[in-house]
């Protein structure tokens, strides 16, 4: 049994290190992604207040051989399938190797939602070898929940699982 549990009194920042601490630990030494993908959504769920999914969509192709993103591992309600890239949040952010952080859902062009309570949603994309390979979606119900630290805590756990899923 692995015990990580948050202190609940640290900074967002802190608990962004202990949570990357921790997925360090739990992926370092396993080769297949997605058990590493499926440990991370189980750690984001637990070291992140306020959400109502967390998980991955790895990149995938449709049945032309398009680029499109396909859902990985996840905590939460069931959730589309296959988005192109491009569509969503989760492929703008897939599409333009960026972060994308949305206050509102219900305001940004062509949000997917999965699941209607989603409020405010952060997007990080996985980016190994200058491809995006993956991206890490947080969602939650309440609005505008994830700031700057969020963004950089994600992407600091995003750059240390590249050569991991
Ligand atoms: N809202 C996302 C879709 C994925 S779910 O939130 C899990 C989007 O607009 O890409």
């Amino acid at each position: 049994m692995y015990d990580f549990k948050p202190d609940p009194d640290l900074t967002a920042s802190e608990r962004y290190r202990q949570l990357c601490d921790a997925a360090d630990a739990l992926t370092a030494s396993e080769p297949d992604g997605i058990a590493n993908m499926a440990n991370v959504a189980a750690l984001l769920w637990e070291f992140v207040p306020g959400l109502n999914w967390a998980g991955f969509y790895r990149m995938g192709k449709d049945a032309k051989g398009a680029k499109e993103l396909v859902l990985g591992p996840f905590v939460g309600r069931p959730a589309c399938i296959r988005i192109p890239v491009g569509s969503g949040v989760c492929g703008a952010a897939a599409r333009l190797a960026a972060t994308h952080l949305v206050e509102d859902v219900h305001a940004f062009p062509g949000h997917i939602a999965c699941d209607a309570a989603s409020r405010s949603e952060v997007v990080v994309p996985v980016i190994r070898d200058g491809e995006v390979v993956a991206v890490i979606d947080l969602d939650s119900p309440l609005p505008a929940r994830f700031t700057a630290e969020d963004a950089a805590g994600l992407e600091a756990l995003a750059a240390i699982l590249a050569a991991r899923i």
